[in-house]
C-alpha cells in the first residue's frame, strides 16, 4: 500500500546534482568550493546558542502546539515594526504560529488549506522551492507553473492565468525575495493579487523567509502583511506569511520560523498541527525570542552578504555579467554554454559546485525557465566566496577562449 500520489514527487535537486557529478573527478590541487547548497554558513548569534544552553532543562515538558505567549508576542511586536502594520492588528493570540522551519510549515499549511474534491489548482512560480510542488501534490492538487523569465525581470507573469484557471486556484505561492532569483515583489504587485484573491476567493502564502537579507540598508523588502496593511486589511483576509530564523540568523538548524495572517486560516492550520504532532521544544521557543528582539545581528549579516556581492562584481565585472539581486544570498547566472555541462565543467576544471538552474524549474509551454541559468549561494566565507569568483572568472575566460 502506498500513498497514491507519493510516486509523483520529483526527485530533490541535489539528489540529481549528486547523479550528475558522480563520474567526475576533481582538481586535487584545488579545495572544493561549494555554491550549490542554501545553507547559512555565517556564525549564528551566541547569545542564542547560550539561551539554548541555559535553557536546555526545560526540554522536560511538553510544549504546546500554540507556542508560549512570549514567544508569539515576541513575534507579533518584531513583524509589525518591521512591516509597518497598525498597532494591535497582528496579535499574538490570533494571528501568530510558530513553526519549526518554513519547510514543514509550507507543506503541512497546504495539507490544512486544500480541498481535494474540487478539482483545486496551485499556482507557483517556476523556478521554485520545491516543497510547493510536493506539497501541493501531495494535497491532491494540480499545480500551474508561472515561469519567471529574464524578460519579466525573473518575476511570474499573473497575466499568463486565465479566468477559468484563477476561478480553480485555492492557493498561490509567492516567493519574495525569490528563490534562486533574489527579485521583489513590489507593494503594488501584492495589493494586485490580493485583489484577485478576493474576487476568486484564493488564499495566498507568501514565502518570506529571506526578507531580511537584502542589499540597501535603507529600502529592505515589503511582505504581504504590509501590503495588506496599506489597503486598510488590518485583518489579513485570505493572507499569510513564512518567516524564519534560518537565514536572518543563521540558525538553519534551530528549526524556527513563523506563520502569520488571516485569523480563520490560522485557526484551521493550529487544528491541522495539533494533530501533526509538531510543537517548537521550550528552549528553541526561549532562543527564537531572543533573536526576533536582536537587530544587530541582522545588520551584521547584512554586510557580510554585501561585501561577498561586492567582491563577485568587482571580480567578475566585464568578464560574466550577473544580475546583483536586491536581495537574498544567491546569484541567478546565464549560462555561456548550458547549465549541466556549466556545471559539470566548473566542478572538472575548478572543484566549485554550482546548482544547475534546470533543476530547480519544470519545463513548461516547451521552456523551462531554469536552463541556462546557475544558483550560486554565497553562503561560504568571504574569502572563500572572493577565491570561487577568482576560479570563475578563469573559467569564464577559458570557455569564451574556445
Ligand atoms: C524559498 C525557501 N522557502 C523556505 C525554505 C525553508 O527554510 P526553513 O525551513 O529553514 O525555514 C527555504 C530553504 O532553503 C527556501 O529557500
Amino acid at each position: 500500500m502506498t500513498h497514491p500520489q507519493l510516486a509523483q514527487l520529483h526527485p530533490y535537486p541535489f539528489e540529481k546534482l549528486k547523479a550528475l557529478k558522480s563520474e567526475l573527478t576533481p582538481p586535487a590541487h584545488l579545495s572544493h568550493i561549494p555554491l550549490s547548497i542554501g545553507e547559512p554558513k555565517h556564525t549564528p548569534p551566541q547569545f542564542v546558542l547560550d539561551s539554548l544552553v541555559t535553557n536546555i532543562n526545560q526540554v522536560s515538558a511538553y510544549p504546546t502546539t500554540k507556542g508560549t505567549d512570549e514567544l508569539r508576542q515576541a513575534i507579533s511586536e518584531w513583524a509589525s515594526k518591521r512591516f509597518s502594520l497598525s498597532a494591535n492588528s497582528l496579535q499574538a493570540d490570533k494571528h501568530i504560529l510558530p513553526v519549526n522551519g518554513t519547510r514543514e510549515a509550507l507543506f503541512a499549511f497546504t495539507q490544512a488549506v486544500i480541498d481535494p474534491t474540487t478539482r483545486p489548482l496551485v499556482i507557483s512560480p517556476n523556478p521554485f522551492y520545491q516543497i510547493y510542488e510536493g506539497a501541493s501534490i501531495l494535497a491532491g492538487a494540480e499545480l500551474k507553473l508561472l515561469s519567471c523569465l529574464e524578460q519579466n525581470n525573473y518575476l511570474p507573469d499573473f497575466s499568463e492565468v486565465t479566468e477559468a484557471e484563477w476561478q480553480r486556484c485555492q492557493l498561490l505561492f509567492l516567493c519574495s525575495p525569490g528563490n534562486p532569483t533574489g527579485q521583489l515583489l513590489d507593494s503594488q504587485q501584492y495589493q494586485t493579487l490580493i485583489a484577485l484573491a478576493d474576487r476568486y476567493d484564493f488564499i495566498i502564502a507568501s514565502d518570506e523567509c529571506y526578507s531580511e537579507l537584502y542589499r540597501d540598508e535603507q529600502a529592505p523588502p515589503v511582505g504581504l502583511l504590509q501590503a495588506c496593511a496599506e489597503m486598510g486589511r488590518n485583518s489579513f483576509e485570505r493572507c499569510v506569511v513564512f518567516h524564519s530564523l534560518s537565514k536572518r540568523s543563521n540558525l538553519p538548524g534551530l528549526r524556527s520560523g513563523f506563520v502569520a495572517g488571516d485569523e480563520k486560516l490560522m485557526k484551521q492550520f493550529l487544528l491541522y498541527r495539533t494533530y501533526h504532532g509538531c510543537a517548537m521544544s521550550i528552549p528553541t521557543q526561549l532562543a527564537s525570542i531572543a533573536a526576533w528582539q536582536d537587530e544587530q545581528h541582522v545588520i551584521e549579516n547584512r554586510n557580510q552578504y554585501r561585501e561577498k556581492y561586492r567582491l563577485f562584481k568587482e571580480i567578475l565585472d566585464g568578464v560574466w555579467d550577473i544580475p546583483q539581486p536586491p536581495a537574498s544570498f544567491y546569484l541567478w547566472a546565464k549560462t555561456p554554454i548550458d547549465d549541466v555541462s556549466f556545471t559539470q565543467q566548473l566542478f572538472s576544471e575548478q572543484h566549485i559546485t554550482v546548482l544547475p538552474g534546470r533543476f530547480l524549474s519544470r519545463e513548461h509551454n516547451g521552456i523551462n525557465p531554469g536552463e541556462n541559468h546557475v544558483r550560486m549561494a554565497l553562503v561560504a566565507p568571504v574569502e572563500e566566496c572572493k577565491e570561487a569568483a577568482l576560479r570563475l572568472k578563469h573559467f569564464i575566460q577559458s570557455i569564451k577562449a574556445e
